[in-house]
């Protein structure tokens, strides 16, 4: 039966760099049934909401969803709810995306990119998986009020609730040791567990599904620690988990340590697989419509995509090593040239990855 996919291209560069992914999806022999459907701001322009029914009804129908990126400051002055970013948001509540996997790889070829030295990164190949759909940020009661009593008594006051259920801690554990277990079985938990109590009941959470794994060497580190280390010894991690808030910045430290935004795919995933792959960059609006966005991370995503959702490793594996190839052969878009490359367009760069899959 062929496999059911949503492409939602979105706003700025997501339509050129999503084209491109869907190249190579469509190169592997595969049975993909692949539908497309406007988000953002692009949906707003059409339907006049970011997330009309058309296309979350089809995403909800999609094994995994495809998409590019989402924004243009053409929308700035929209009500909050209106804004095309709200449709990322809509999509992981509806589905219920509560795994997000963020890999920061640094490949050889451009090891000069990060700004760390070559002995600290080179070679780094690390995976964050940040719970997103609980925490701090979803937590109630939320907002502003006068303070009753205290030493602030009759002041203004803004207040968020940050908790986890253990339904949550334990599935995202989960996510995280299986995904510790297809690669070096090392898994790193991060949180505050000296000063929260929510902390303290995710690590031990944690430590009881680590029974379930016996063959994974669990570690535990505080928030504060791990981004000391991430820039230090970032080498020193393999796969990372962690709650909402401290997943959202690691995982940009991360990223950054390889030093190219337009390198890194991600995935956010539910309890039945099914996921949403996107690049970690944004819509990119000061270079959209010029063919010169870097396709890689939303191709690598479409690797994940076939990894994650529909269980196609070897052919996810191969995405990967065209991806290599590709950068082996000096090929660069402008985000990751250097001397002595070959500087190449959104869709040369497509050519050369499906050239690199025959
Ligand atoms: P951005 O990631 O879009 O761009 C930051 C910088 O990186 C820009 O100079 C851009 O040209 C460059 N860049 C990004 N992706 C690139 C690629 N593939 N190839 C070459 N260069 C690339 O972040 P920014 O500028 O903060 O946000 C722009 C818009 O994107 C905003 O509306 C923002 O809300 C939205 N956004 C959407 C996200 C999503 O759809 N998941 C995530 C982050 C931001
Ligand atoms: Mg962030």
């Amino acid at each position: 039966m062929a496999h059911k996919i949503a492409v939602l291209p979105g706003d700025g560069i997501g339509p050129e760099i999503t084209e491109q992914a869907v190249r190579v999806l469509g190169a592997l022999g595969l049975d993909l049934e692949l539908h497309t459907e406007p988000v953002g701001g692009a949906a707003y322009d059409v339907h006049g909401h970011p997330l009309p029914a058309s296309t979350l009804n089809l995403a909800k129908e999609s094994a995994a969803i495809l998409f590019g990126a989402v924004g243009d400051w053409k929308y700035d002055s929209l009500a909050r709810e209106l804004r095309p970013e709200q449709a990322i948001l809509g999509l992981r509540k509806a589905l219920g995306l509560f795994a997000n996997l963020r890999p920061a790889i640094l490949y050889p070829q451009l090891a000069n990119a990060s700004s760390l030295k070559p002995e600290v990164v080179s070679g780094l190949d690390i995976l964050i998986v940040r719970e997103l759909t609980g925490d701090i940020y979803f937590g109630q009661p939320r907002g502003v009020r006068e303070v009753a009593d205290g030493p602030f008594k009759g002041e203004r006051q803004g207040f968020d609730t940050m908790h986890y259920a253990e339904s949550e801690v334990r599935r995202i554990a989960h996510v995280a040791f299986q995904a510790a277990q297809k690669r070096s079985k090392k898994l790193c938990s991060v949180d505050k567990a000296n000063v929260l109590e929510t902390s303290q009941f995710w690590r031990d959470t944690v430590i009881e599904v680590a029974r379930e794994y016996p063959d994974v060497a669990l570690s535990h580190m505080y928030v504060d620690n791990a981004a000391m280390q991430l820039v230090r010894a970032p080498k020193e991690f393999d796969v990372v988990v962690t709650g909402n808030l401290f997943g959202d910045i690691l995982s940009d430290e991360a990223a950054m340590l390889t030093g190219s935004i337009g390198m890194l795919p991600s995935a956010s995933l539910n309890a039945s697989n099914q996921g949403l792959y996107e690049p970690s960059h944004g819509s990119a609006p000061d270079i959209a419509g010029k063919n010169i966005a870097n396709p890689l991370a939303t191709i690598l995503s479409a690797a994940m995509l076939l990894r994650y959702s529909l269980n196609e490793a070897g052919r996810a594996d191969k995405i990967e090593e065209a991806v290599q190839a590709v950068l082996q052969q000096g090929l660069r878009t402008a985000d990751i040239f250097e001397p002595g490359t070959t500087r190449v367009s959104t869709s040369e760069m497509g050519d050369a990855v499906l050239k690199a899959l025959k």
